[in-house]
């Protein structure tokens, strides 16, 4: 079958609105948090607890630094107290006691099963060259996020301080002998690196390799504060390796969670009794059964939709070309919401409702703000829609720009 190019120019009226009904998971976001000296005084201040509570319930999954627990009772019972009166309950995973002396601690994964599921976990071997005070120990979860990403190691570290740069060097170390291991090597790294004031300074970063191996991109940068005391210190941070993996964390969503400002917790004594620390997170994309993507950053959302050859048989191609394109502007935001919404309906093979949900949930979040599209001239944009079907790929992907004047 030969199709010649064929531009179509349709303006539609508000035709009513066709709700889509596909479901696109929610990001998913991930955190770490150095809970300070995290132990049975601490888990005995219920104000405290009930406060630690609301802060995880952030979080899809959460890795708790510094559990102190000789009895191993803690980490259970504050499972207990994130699921008391939650149906959508957590899990908890978690290492050994690791230390070198009778100082130990545990690293805590609490995570939602209704989001992810650990598909295995690792505890890192230092025995031979015992670089760390608290060797990482590695879980492997897989779930709802982006579905080009099948799973990924989530490794966490909290630091010596005096030893924070030859750990965080050693990380690199860790990273490769689980990628070697286990074949993955999409990873997030994330905790209390004590990566800053006085245990990391400008000149040490020569020396870690984490910092200078193109493979790993730091999140959270020298600038971030991460402590909740009068300190300016980016001691936890968050680093991403795998083209997966950094495909899958959205732009600019990771940062520490001032929980203090967020929750008005004005009481300086209560901020110190939680923590001197602040968590750090990062938003993954959540889960879809399509491919999405935003094609012109910050100004055009795009969904791409398999078709067969008989569901372009209502439109018309000529004898040259693979494809057809057609494309209408609309004046505001909310008419092409009612145009793409019209589309859908009467052209469910080209645009699904699934594929309409997804595109407006990307809208609805934020996928076609850019900083540069502001005010009145954000509003003076028009938005266009344009339908562009590929037979040879059995593809049709419907893609909302909007354009501004100072484009
Ligand atoms: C929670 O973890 C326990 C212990 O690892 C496991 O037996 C249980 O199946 C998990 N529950 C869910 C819902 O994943
Ligand atoms: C872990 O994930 C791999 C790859 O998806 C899968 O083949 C394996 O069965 C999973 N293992 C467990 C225990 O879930
Ligand atoms: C760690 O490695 C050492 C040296 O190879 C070995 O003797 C030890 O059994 C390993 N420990 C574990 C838990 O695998
Ligand atoms: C083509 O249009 C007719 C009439 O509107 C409609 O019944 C049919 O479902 C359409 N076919 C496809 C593949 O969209
Ligand atoms: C918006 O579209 C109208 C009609 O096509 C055109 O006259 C106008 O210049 C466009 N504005 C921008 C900012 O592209």
């Amino acid at each position: 079958m030969g199709w010649s190019p064929f531009a179509l120019v349709v303006i539609f009226a508000a035709l009513g609105s066709a709700q889509g009904t596909g479901t696109v998971q929610n990001p998913v976001r991930i955190g770490a948090w150095n809970l300070q000296r995290f132990g049975p005084t601490k888990m005995g201040k219920p104000e405290v607890v009930a406060k630690i509570v609301q802060v995880m319930r952030k979080y899809d999954i959460i890795v708790i630094l510094e559990v102190v627990d000789a009895d191993e009772q803690v980490p259970g019972l504050l499972l207990n107290a994130l699921n008391s009166g939650l149906t959508n309950t957590y899990n908890l995973t978690i290492s050994r006691r690791l230390g070198r002396t009778s100082y130990q601690e545990q690293y805590a994964f609490y995570w939602k099963p209704s989001v992810v599921r650990v598909n295995f976990t690792y505890q890192y071997n230092d025995t031979v060259l015992d670089k760390f005070q608290f060797e990482p120990f590695i879980v492997v979860f897989e779930g709802k996020f982006d579905r080009n990403l099948p799973r990924f190691g989530f490794i966490p570290l909290h630091a010596k301080p005096s030893d924070a740069v030859p750990e965080i060097d050693a990380l690199v170390d860790v990273y490769n002998t689980f990628k070697q291991e286990t074949g993955i090597e999409d990873v997030i790294i994330a905790g209390d690196f004590n990566a800053g004031c006085t245990y990391v300074g400008g000149n040490d970063y020569p020396k870690i390799r984490l910092f200078t191996d193109p493979r790993f991109t730091w999140l959270i940068s020298d600038h971030a504060d991460t402590t909740t005391e009068a300190t300016t210190c980016p001691y936890d941070r968050i680093v991403a390796a795998g083209n997966k993996m950094l495909s899958a964390t959205y732009d600019n969503t990771a940062q520490p969670y001032y929980f203090d400002e967020d929750l008005g917790i004005t009481n300086a004594a209560l901020v110190d009794d939680i923590s001197d620390h602040y968590p750090v997170e990062v938003l993954l994309k959540g889960s879809s059964t399509i491919d999405s993507s935003k094609v012109h950053p910050g100004t055009s959302i795009s969904v791409a939709i398999s078709v067969t050859p008989a569901d372009l048989s209502n439109f018309s191609f000529s004898s040259t070309t693979n494809f057809m394109v057609m494309s209408w502007v609309s004046p505001n935001a909310a008419a092409a919401v009612s145009s793409i919404e019209a589309f859908s309906q009467s052209n469910p093979n080209i645009l699904s409702a699934e594929g309409l949900a997804v595109l407006l949930y990307k809208y609805n979040n934020g996928g076609l703000t850019d900083s540069t599209l502001h005010g009145e001239y954000y509003q003076q944009g028009n938005h266009t829609v344009t339908v562009h079907c590929n037979s040879d790929h059995n593809l049709c992907t419907t893609t909302w720009t909007v354009f501004t004047p100072i484009n």
